[in-house]
């Protein structure tokens, strides 16, 4: 099989496993990368693709292409990608060794959050000795998590294994493991963020959940809330949520993900004393685990199997 390779952003460290593991003795592929001009490749014998975030003329010529593996867990800027032909399968990244620094980021996030670490920063800015408050106990610190998948159930996992009570909200009901609170479905989206004194957001992002974090749902959160947005930046109403903190509704919000990255140098996230801004760094794709995965996705395909990670194109994730 012929592989059409792109990874925005790649230190070569993906393409190389890539390389190495379709062209070793057992597989008899070639890969051809996107962004080399100088191995030249024809387009129309190209059978699938390997990419994260491919440019505009990616996919121009590609006639004979039946599959996309994206090096993602997120598939929806793929989705809107103007030359993705329509009717071909779409297999995304599972994990892939994002769940655990998806875990230790949330962690660090909920506990700026319950042990105030927000405040004393503000604090810090303003030269002003805080000492004396009480201190919150994790095991009363309710952490709600929009999302049940992969990645949510991970992050839920190790904030009930710190003893914070979680509660998952998702589109559909399924079991998570014992301990997690698990509640679906929009009608019951009230009472779940009527719980979240902390709010972390591990959605897929689709028509549905593009800007649920807004000011509908920043009120409805207890007094004080903090927000964690590490899905996508258009999960985010960022006028919103800067009225929610300037009005003290919000206490905070730890932000990895952006409508436009990298962030412009002049959004009033940047200065903002309650935001902390991560560079959409929460959890990278580890190049082993993801070709370990694609390698085990092309196989399935080629049995006529389906892969764990496609995506159902109508629900859009
Ligand atoms: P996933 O397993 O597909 O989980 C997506 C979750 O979204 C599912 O629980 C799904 O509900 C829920 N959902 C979708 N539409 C919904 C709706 N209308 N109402 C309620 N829930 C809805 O994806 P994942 O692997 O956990 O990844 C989650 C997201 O994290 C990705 O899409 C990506 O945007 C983001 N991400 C960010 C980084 C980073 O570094 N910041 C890294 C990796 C991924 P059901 O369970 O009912 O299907
Ligand atoms: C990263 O944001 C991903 O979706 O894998």
């Amino acid at each position: 099989m012929n592989f059409l390779y792109y990874f925005a952003g790649d230190d070569g460290s993906m393409l190389r496993a890539l390389q190495e593991a379709l062209q070793s003795g057992e597989h008899e592929h070639s890969i051809f990368d996107a962004s080399d001009s100088s191995t030249p490749y024809q387009r129309d014998r190209i059978d699938a693709a390997i990419c994260w975030q491919p440019p505009a003329d990616f996919f121009d010529g590609l006639t004979n292409l039946n599959c996309v593996y994206a090096l993602a867990a997120g598939v929806d800027q793929l989705l809107k990608h103007p030359g993705l032909p329509t009717t071909i399968d779409i297999i995304r990244l599972r994990d892939a060794g994002m769940s655990q620094q998806m875990a230790e980021y949330v962690l660090y996030g909920v506990l700026r959050a319950q042990r105030q670490f927000h405040e004393f920063d503000v604090a810090q800015h303003n030269s002003s000795w805080i000492h004396g408050g009480c201190v919150q106990r994790a095991s009363d610190t309710h952490v709600g998590i929009l999302g049940a998948g992969v990645l949510a159930t991970a992050v839920a996992t190790r904030l009930r294994a710190n003893d914070y009570p979680v509660t998952c909200w998702s589109r559909t009901s399924h079991e998570l493991p014992s301990g997690i609170a698990h509640i679906h479905g929009a009608d019951q989206l009230p009472n779940f963020l009527a719980q979240c004194q902390v709010l972390v957001c591990l959605l897929a992002l689709t028509d549905d959940t593009f800007g649920i974090l807004n000011t509908a749902c920043f009120d409805q959160l207890p007094s004080g809330a903090f927000v964690i947005n590490c899905a996508r930046g258009q999960h985010m109403n960022d006028a919103d949520l800067l009225n929610a903190l300037d009005s003290g509704q919000l206490s905070g919000a730890m932000l990895d993900v952006f409508h436009h990255e990298p962030l412009d140098g002049s959004h009033p996230f940047w200065n903002h004393p309650r935001v902390l801004v991560t560079p959409h760094e929460a959890a990278r794709s580890l190049p082993e685990k993801s070709v370990a995965q694609v390698i085990a996705s092309i196989k399935q395909v080629a049995k006529g199997e389906t892969p764990a990670g496609l995506v159902d194109r109508s629900r859009g994730y």
